[in-house]
């Protein structure tokens, strides 16, 4: 398929990310809807969740992410592939996560990922990063009580600050560090590994 060029980064503060996502009917798009899902969060072309649906049908796969043109390629390659258990939605997760999960049937939610998110350098832009507290309230609240949270990042202040959040919600506790739980790597993953750089990992389960 011909690879789309795209604009890097998005504002998603600006006016036009600042709407609700377009929600489906759970039960047209998942052949079975009640099967634990995982939520990747910012999952830009969605190669990731796409190979992860090819080999796990009985788990549903859902990618968020803001730039339209992206999902567009990524609903694209799902059909050609024709997987029941995957799909996209565009949109801004930190404006519609509670409308998002809520319309979820109830205790599907069993992994969370946000991987490699932009990183926003500067002070003045810091608050355009995805993983903020209230987004990781909102999911927890959701997510099954033996369900995993995974992050990953390339930028060691960027992963510091997303493990510092997830820390101080007390729903949730720390698991492991530096490991990837997931057999698939993101595009993003391979790209940092094939330079060698560090990736720092850390992943969180519920709190009892
Ligand atoms: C650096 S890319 C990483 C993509 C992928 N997770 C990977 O590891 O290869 C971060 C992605 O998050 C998306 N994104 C940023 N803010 C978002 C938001 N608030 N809601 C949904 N997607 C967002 C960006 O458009 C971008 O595609």
């Amino acid at each position: 398929m011909k690879r789309i060029r795209v604009r890097q980064h998005v504002n998603p503060l600006s006016k036009q990310h600042l709407v609700s996502i377009t929600l489906p009917d759970w039960s047209t798009v998942y052949q079975n809807p009640k099967q634990p899902l995982h939520l990747d969060l910012g999952c830009a072309r969605g190669k990731f969740i796409l190979q992860m649906a090819k080999s796990n049908p009985t788990i549903n796969f859902l990618g968020v992410e803001i730039r339209e043109v992206l999902v567009k390629e990524a609903l694209q390659a799902r059909d050609d592939l024709q997987l029941t258990n995957l799909h996209y939605l565009s949109g801004n997760i930190n404006y519609s996560v509670a409308e998002l999960l809520f319309s979820l049937p109830l205790e599907v939610l069993h992994w969370i990922s946000v991987q490699f998110p932009d990183p926003w350098f500067k002070n003045k832009h810091i608050k355009r990063r995805m993983l903020q507290p209230e987004l990781i309230k909102a999911l927890v609240k959701y997510l099954s009580d033996d369900g995993m949270f995974f992050i990953q990042s390339d930028v060691f202040e960027v992963a510091k600050e997303m493990s510092r959040y997830l820390q101080d919600n007390c729903d949730l506790q720390l698991l492991n560090q530096d490991v990837n739980p997931f057999p698939v790597a993101t595009e993003r993953e391979l790209g940092v590994l094939r330079k060698g750089e560090p990736v720092y990992r850390a992943t969180f389960g519920k709190q009892f």
